[in-house]
């Protein structure tokens, strides 16, 4: 008898971290939404590796993600010997993630995550900016990125084009951007 029921509460309280979880991880898949910006798809290995490429990543540069995900990019782009990394995530459980994961890479000194949105994100420092976002904000991203980083930074967008601003180069569907001084 005495089993029994520890077998059922040990049961309740597994389904009720299940749920729980559940909540929290599919729960978060909803804020772009509210945040306006777009939801968790990540960038494919092979887009990366280009991306990561056209940056032409420099020791001197500071590089940030603007909807940063499982952190992929900022460890790739320590890897590829950037200076640091910064990400801006409002997934809590992708936020907690990618800190683990750059913590595991021994990176934690290289590379913080913001559990931020984007929107609010100081690029003032900022030399090379990886963007994967919705059509729809890239006019108000082209405002943000235009009035706030410096000159000569780089931004390298996956699969979706700034308005009017002039691409400086594009393969397949990814486009990248530099701020100058006009
Ligand atoms: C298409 S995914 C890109 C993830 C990663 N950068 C990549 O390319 O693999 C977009 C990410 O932006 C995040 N996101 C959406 N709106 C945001 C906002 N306003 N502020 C911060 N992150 C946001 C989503 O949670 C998601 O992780």
């Amino acid at each position: 008898m005495g089993s029994i029921i520890f077998i059922i509460l040990f049961g309740s309280i597994v389904v009720i971290l299940l749920c729980l979880t559940s909540v929290f991880w599919f729960g978060g898949l909803l804020l772009p939404i509210f945040f306006k910006g777009g939801p968790f798809v990540p960038s494919s290995n092979k887009r990366m590796q280009t991306m990561i490429r056209l940056a032409n990543i420099k020791p001197s540069d500071n590089v940030v993600d603007l909807g940063s995900g499982e952190g992929r990019f900022l460890i790739g782009a320590i890897k590829a010997g950037a200076n640091f990394a910064e990400g801006y995530e409002i997934h809590p459980g992708l936020v907690v993630y990618s800190r683990l994961r750059a913590k595991l890479n021994k990176m934690q000194n290289k590379i913080k995550i913001h559990r931020q949105s984007f929107w609010k994100a100081d690029v003032s420092n900022a030399t090379i900016v990886f963007l994967y976002q919705l059509p729809d904000y890239m006019q108000k991203l082209q405002d943000k990125l235009q009035k706030e980083l410096p000159i000569g930074a780089r931004i390298i967008s996956n699969t979706f084009e700034f308005p009017t601003w002039p691409i400086s180069k594009q393969e397949e569907k990814i486009y990248v951007y530099e701020k100058t001084g006009q």
